[in-house]
């Protein structure tokens, strides 16, 4: 395999062929090119761009380079969620086990925290023995007696992307649209699904900020299901403040155990139940958006969204005490409010800052090899546009030791902006994205 001749037609706006994208991709899998030449690929990549065709044999290469999910057997319909990455963005934890209890089969796949947002896996994993790591055998099985499973990309599905995806993470290459596009699709088209619902973050704290950018990748990764039969919805949702209050690993859990009990944050049941709506209408549970929120209502006020949490971590290992009693999870050693330093507007809740505050507690990861500290984090009340009194308390900080409380303090004294006024956030959803284009989000369409 010469990646070298590769790497310098991409470098020069060349492109790479279909044949040799499996050729490539296949050997990064099997190890044999460095990771040093996959590097400079996704650098290439990164400024150069890739045209659709291009794209897609990127991602049937990834795609190709493991197993997938044989699925067709179950009689439900089979439908993931994938978002493109945000800072307290817990919906995955709360949804899963949603809408398998409204008779979705949900097989998710989720990863570990990239750049400063967090990770599903991370955040699973904080529940004392829940294992992520399931065979595909075993997640099949869970799938047919639960409805769903929820596990880490194994090194049987799409194996490709699951180094070039801690490669991306390490060399400052994930902010490309056929990056991005390549990577979720990839796994997702591994899994055997009959619909997809994406979660596309706009906003200071998404990968790709700008509006334009996530229509662009959004319709990208639409048509990238659209060749593979699977029907795709995106929406695309603000991610230029951390969704929820909980930002961290273990005290996320606690609070998407609150969402599942009907105690969650306003902002997080809006975008669980509008994601969790396309997920019953594309799984066949529901006929309409109305009605799906109306059958997600009930499987949270019956008990059964939370029940049905509590049977997969039992089925994964974990200890189901934690929905009853969620003191069960790790906690942090040292926690500390932290109080409005000044009076005024909150004109900014930055997630980035918050993101890599989380990282600095410990709670992320800045290599591969990293472990996560479950127990840190923050809790944040302020929301933008909030008006506070000097020595208000607006978050709190959560810390393995006192020097983790200063640099908690440091993070949020940057992070949360107080001013005189402040302009309007974005609005939580924007746009919901299908196969037929972009329509402006209309919560009772
Ligand atoms: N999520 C993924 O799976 N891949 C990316 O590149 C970004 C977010």
């Amino acid at each position: 395999m010469k990646a070298r001749s590769l790497i310098e037609r991409k470098r020069n706006g060349g492109r790479i062929s279909p044949a040799e994208w499996r050729v490539l991709m296949k050997a990064y899998a099997a190890g044999d090119v460095p990771d040093y030449q996959m590097a400079a690929l996704a650098m290439a990549i990164y400024f150069v761009g890739l045209d659709h065709d291009e794209i897609v044999a990127l991602t049937n290469a990834m795609l190709e380079s493991g197993a997938t999910l044989s699925l067709d057997h179950l009689t439900v319909g089979r439908v993931d969620k994938h978002s493109t990455g945000g800072v307290g963005d817990k919906v995955s934890l709360v949804l899963a086990p949603l809408v398998a209890a409204c008779g979705v089969a949900v097989p998710m796949m989720s990863g570990r925290g990239l750049g400063h947002t967090g990770g599903t896996l991370d955040k699973l994993e904080s529940i004392p023995g829940f294992r992520t790591d399931l065979t595909l055998a075993r997640a099949t099985k869970q799938l047919e007696t639960l409805g769903c499973a929820l596990i880490g990309q194994t090194s049987e599905i799409a194996p490709a992307d699951r180094k070039l995806y801690a490669l991306r993470d390490a060399t400052s290459t994930v902010e490309s649209i056929p990056l991005i596009a390549a990577s979720i699709m990839s796994k997702k088209l591994a899994e055997g699904l009959t619909g997809l619902v994406l979660d596309v973050k706009r906003g200071s704290g998404a990968f790709l900020p700008e509006l334009d950018r996530g229509l662009q990748l959004a319709q990208t990764m639409i048509a990238l299901g659209a060749d593979h039969g699977c029907p795709v919805v995106a929406l695309l949702t603000a991610m230029d403040r951390p969704l929820g209050r909980a930002c961290g690993n273990a005290i996320e859990v606690e609070e998407s155990i609150a969402a599942l009990r009907g105690e969650g944050p306003a902002d997080l049941m809006t975008v669980t139940y509008a994601l969790g709506a396309e997920m019953l209408v594309l799984g066949g549970a529901a006929t309409n958006r109305n009605e799906a929120r109306r059958r997600m209502e009930v499987a949270i006020s019956s008990g059964r969204a939370a029940r049905k949490f509590q049977e997969i971590i039992e089925a994964q290992g974990g200890n189901p005490a934690v929905v009853d009693d969620p003191g069960l999870l790790p906690q942090a050693a040292e926690c500390e409010l932290y109080l409005a330093p000044r009076g005024g507007v909150v004109a900014q809740v930055e997630p980035r800052a918050i993101g890599r505050g989380i990282i600095a507690l410990g709670g992320g990861r800045t290599r591969v090899e990293d472990t996560v500290d479950p127990t840190v984090g923050f809790v944040i009340t302020a929301r933008p546009g909030d008006v506070v009194r000097a020595g208000e308390p607006l978050a709190t900080v959560f810390a393995r030791d006192a020097a983790g409380v200063a640099s908690g303090r440091a993070t949020l004294l940057k992070a949360i902006r107080l001013a005189d006024d402040a302009d309007p956030p974005l609005p939580l959803i924007s746009h919901r994205v299908t196969e037929a284009g972009a329509e402006l989000w209309d919560a009772d369409a």
